[in-house]
């Protein structure tokens, strides 16, 4: 059998595997080995059938464009402008050589295994657990369950500020909330013996009341879930079961109903979804030389990860590192912490490394899920289709535990009513626990359901008033100068930067009418038609995004930039590198990129909501720029009696390289060190961006 390593190396690339990185034909790449090993096997006729030839290779992340183009030898690199722009992605060789290591794919001596046993049921109480036959089971090292638990609460969800979540979670609870919550751990020499184990372990449950539907969940009477946490949790109203509320608006939206030639009202209901990345949730752990607690995980949130482990198991930030190697997909699902507390209490419990992976039957039922959505929407316009009220209710299912459940809510609410100018709106939400598995953070946080909602009902208010609902949207967006209001009438904490909403609008109204799109499926099982819909996303979270960057010059004139967010399939080290190429004047290939370690920067946020790129990428640009500027007032110095500004010219070739001057500019510093008997060339630039700070 050949796999993809037999196909060729980096500095070897069979010519599908070169077809891949020519027309960037992944993302992630968790996926990229199977496709290439199966396209491998094809003829020339066979591209007349992808779909079918490739139905078992499955990729959440490409949407096979890029795919196909690479299968067809289509190039997609470097037709940007710029040597430096049309980088490719520096991994490329080595994920379409199947080189590339994901978090697994490394070899730990000795390391143990974990298997969990789940709760059966959606709400109990532990009464007793008997672990003594486990424990006796040869192979195994450790049973840890709520006995052995630190008695600290926090969020599985990770947010710069940990406060925006409430601190509802513990390593191991004594109460179970949901089907499949953790009861015990299992640390063995095999996986086998791991869940051998979890057979052996016997738990006496007290069965409590339960509840599933979010209505029922909300009203009076209802199970509580957590109603045995005070305000230290920072949860709502544990009373009514409530994670989080917002109320407010503008106006008077009955009076906008009674003034309108239209009115729609409607309830739309969205369902759980599982991100699906190809990479399941895992992570392995173990004790480095010094005794340092080091976890490598897939996570999008290193560092974050880390100041949670320090303060669940009482250690400081310097005896713990964690780091993640290329991550096979997140999509916002890997924005929580959910394997790496109970690595890193096997283990320290044990001193020997320990691994777990979540199987995909674990991301299907025990993983966090996009929140389901109930939105009722209230929409009205008067005869000439200008709005007169917007109106939305949303509840949302959050779970047993409140992770991100508030802070979703809190932003599906805001830019899905603030893109429409109205002077009458209101927004009431809520996010309540239930006893279904844990809603988390999920690709558009909460905007995706409330806007499919919201323009469901305007496309439906269009019917009503026969105009066209590319007309209606285009009447009713927001223009500069507009408060964006939601829930409060002095407007979000967002504010405009550029505007294009109009001539987007306008775009897509225009490529609609051309109807040069891809050819609509044929046959009796397709039904075809076209709509469109309108979003706006702010993806900087409230509490702020911060990113650490650095860049130094090595002595061989090279660079190494070093930031800690994480690569998923993002294209972040696409970007960074091209960025730094381009404001050193120098080549991708000097530019090596480190990240995504705690060891490696001081701090990052995380990979979520296109942070690696507005976030971390400016830091690392304003870091670029430092340098640049410092190295040509250092070479200034040098060069004594050449006056500055010919200084920083000839070294760096900014004018120099318009008029085809252009020599690198680290060879051009170097130059002036070798001149100068100087052997060392090195400058580091630290810039934190704060995300809010970013218009
Ligand atoms: Fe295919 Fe990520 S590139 S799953």
């Amino acid at each position: 059998m050949t796999t993809v390593t037999g196909l060729g190396t980096p500095d070897d690339m069979h010519p599908l595997q070169q077809r891949f990185v020519d027309a960037a034909g992944f993302q992630c790449g968790f996926c990229t080995a199977g496709m290439i090993v199966t396209a491998s096997t094809f003829t020339e006729s066979d591209l007349d059938d992808l779909p079918r030839r490739l139905k078992g290779n499955l990729c959440r992340c490409t949407g096979y464009r890029s795919v196909d183009d690479a299968l067809r030898g289509v190039g997609n690199v470097g037709k940007t402008c710029g040597k430096a722009f049309g980088a490719s992605h520096p991994a490329g060789p080595r994920v379409v050589t199947g080189t590339e290591p994901y978090t697994f794919d490394t070899v730990v001596d000795g390391v143990l295994h974990i298997a969990t046993l789940g709760s059966p049921h959606p709400h109990a109480r532990i009464v007793s657990i008997d672990t003594v036959a486990a424990e006796q089971l040869p192979g195994v090292h450790a049973v840890l369950c709520w006995r052995d638990a630190p008695q600290f609460a926090y969020s599985t969800a990770r947010h710069e500020n940990r406060e925006e979540d409430p601190d509802d979670t513990y390593l191991f609870d004594r109460t179970l909330r949901y089907v499949g919550q953790r009861v015990a751990a299992v640390v063995a020499e095999t996986e086998a013996q791991a869940q051998e184990a979890c057979r052996l372990l016997r738990v006496e449950y007290e069965v409590l009341p339960f509840v599933l539907d979010p209505d029922e969940a909300a009203a009076p009477g209802a199970p509580l879930l957590h109603g045995d946490k005070g305000p230290e949790a920072r949860i709502a109203d544990a009373s009514r079961n409530l994670i989080g509320e917002v109320h407010g608006g503008c106006g008077d939206v009955e009076a906008g109903i009674a003034a309108a030639a239209a009115v729609v009202r409607g309830r739309w209901q969205t369902q759980r979804v599982q991100h699906t990345h190809l990479e399941t949730h895992g992570a392995v752990g173990w004790l480095d030389d010094d005794g340092r607690l080091v976890i490598r995980s897939s996570t999008q949130v290193p560092f974050l990860v880390r100041d949670e482990l320090c303060r669940i198991f009482g250690l400081e930030r310097h005896r713990v590192r964690v780091f993640t190697a290329r991550v096979g997909g997140g999509f916002g699902g890997k924005q929580e912490m959910l394997v790496e507390d109970v690595v890193a209490a096997a283990v320290l419990r044990t001193g020997r490394p320990a691994r777990w992976e979540f199987t995909r039957a674990d991301q299907l039922t025990v993983a966090p899920c996009r929140h389901p959505m109930r939105v009722d929407v209230t929409v009205a316009a008067d005869a000439d289709g200008i709005l007169t009220a917007l109106a939305i209710d949303v509840l949302n299912d959050g779970g047993a535990y409140g992770n991100h459940s508030a802070s979703v809510m809190f932003h599906g609410c805001g830019e899905s009513v603030e893109v429409y100018r109205c002077p009458n709106k209101r927004v009431d939400g809520r996010s309540v626990y239930t006893n279904n598995r844990p809603s988390g953070a999920f690709r558009g946080y909460g905007l995706g359901q409330v806007v499919f909602a919201v323009e469901s009902a305007m496309d439906e208010l269009a019917l009503e008033l026969d105009l066209d609902p590319y007309e209606l949207r285009r009447r009713n967006v927001v223009v500069p100068g507009d408060e964006l209001v939601a829930a409060h009438p002095e407007g979000a904490d967002l504010g405009f930067g550029s505007y294009g909403l109009d001539q987007c609008l306008d775009l897509v109204r225009s490529a609609m009418s051309r109807a040069d799109g891809p050819p609509a499926p044929e046959g009796p099982r397709w039904r075809v038609g076209e709509g469109m819909a309108l979003a706006m996303i702010a993806s900087n979270p409230p509490g702020g995004h911060i990113a650490d960057t650095s860049i130094e010059l090595l002595p061989d004139g090279t660079f190494v930039a070093r930031v800690g967010t994480a690569e998923f399939g993002n294209g972040t080290t696409t970007v960074h590198t091209q960025i730094a190429a381009s404001v050193l004047g120098t080549e991708p290939d000097r530019i090596r990129v480190e990240q995504s370690d705690t060891d490696v920067t001081t701090h990052d946020t995380g990979a979520y909501g296109s942070s690696g790129t507005v976030v971390a990428a400016k830091a690392l640009h304003a870091a670029a720029h430092a340098l640049r500027d410092d190295m040509a007032k250092w070479a200034a110095e040098l060069a004594g009696e050449i006056r500055a500004d010919q200084v920083v010219r000839d070294t760096f070739g900014f004018c120099g390289r318009r008029s085809g001057f252009g020599k690198d500019v680290s060879d051009r510093v170097l130059e002036f060190v070798g001149r100068y008997d100087e052997v060392v060339v090195l400058h580091v630039v630290l810039v934190s961006i704060q995300g809010g700070d970013i218009a």
